[in-house]
């Protein structure tokens, strides 16, 4: 493990970045969850980390290995999620929001395994909440990027969060074309950025296409501290 020296707008930079899937729990043997490997936030906290960045990682329920020189805090739900980020990012200079945050869960867990019957089951839901949107009202200094993962209008969607979150950044991508998105080794991303430029990055591997995220959000950083 080497810090490369070519990166030195990155060194003893406090970046936090979110990866994986929450939990919800329903019962003690059922939860909800969604597909997200972690994999894009873990290859972008490795980068970091690689860049000399000071890198703490906020991991959803993932099978993957911790990247070198990365501090990592593992939570199951959003709530634990968000509970962590907030303590974390009080002097972050770049948050990254890969996690794939659970929007509901259920609003009564039951202590019990929950036991069937022939009625059809209704769970209520509740809204958890929003990450990135609370950082982007309290943001001050700090670079905040999030990403949006998109079955449709791609461009549409990530321009509204980024306005509606106060994010700099959007990391947008389809879930639904093949190799793009959750669970491969491979992404094609749009960035779409405060200033209204975007940038394509065309499908590749995660740990190229986080080298090229880092590289389009270094110029944001020259402004940090
Ligand atoms: N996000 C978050 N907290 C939540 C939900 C989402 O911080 N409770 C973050 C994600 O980590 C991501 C960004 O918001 O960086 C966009 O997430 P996404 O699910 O694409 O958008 P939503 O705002 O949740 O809208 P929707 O799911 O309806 O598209
Ligand atoms: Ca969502």
């Amino acid at each position: 493990f080497f810090i490369r020296k070519s990166h030195p707008e990155w060194h003893n930079k406090k970046v936090v970045v979110t990866a994986g899937p929450t939990q919800e729990v329903i019962d003690p043997v059922r939860f909800l969850s969604n597909r997200s490997s972690g994999k894009m936030g873990f290859s972008l906290a490795a980068e970091a980390a690689a860049r000399g960045a000071d890198v703490t990682l906020v991991a959803g329920p993932v099978s993957l290995p911790t990247p070198h020189g990365v501090k990592r805090m593992d939570v199951v739900s959003a709530e634990e999620m968000y509970q962590i980020v907030m303590a974390q990012t009080s002097h972050a200079d770049l948050i990254i929001k890969a996690a794939a945050v659970a929007d509901y869960r259920p609003a009564e867990t039951s202590e019990k395994k929950m036991k069937k019957s022939n009625d059809p089951l209704e769970i209520k839901m509740e809204r958890t909440k929003d990450i990135l949107m609370e950082l982007g009202q309290r943001k001050e200094k700090t670079v905040l990027v999030g990403f949006a993962a998109e079955s449709n209008n791609i461009k549409e969607y990530a321009l509204q969060k980024l306005a509606k979150k106060n994010a700099d950044v959007i990391c947008a991508n389809s879930v639904i074309e093949a190799g793009h998105g959750f669970q491969g080794d491979t992404n094609a991303l749009t960035l779409f950025f405060k200033n209204g430029t975007s940038a394509d990055i065309p499908l590749t591997s995660k740990a190229d296409a986080s080298r090229k995220i880092l590289d389009a959000i270094a110029p944001l950083m020259e402004g940090v501290k």
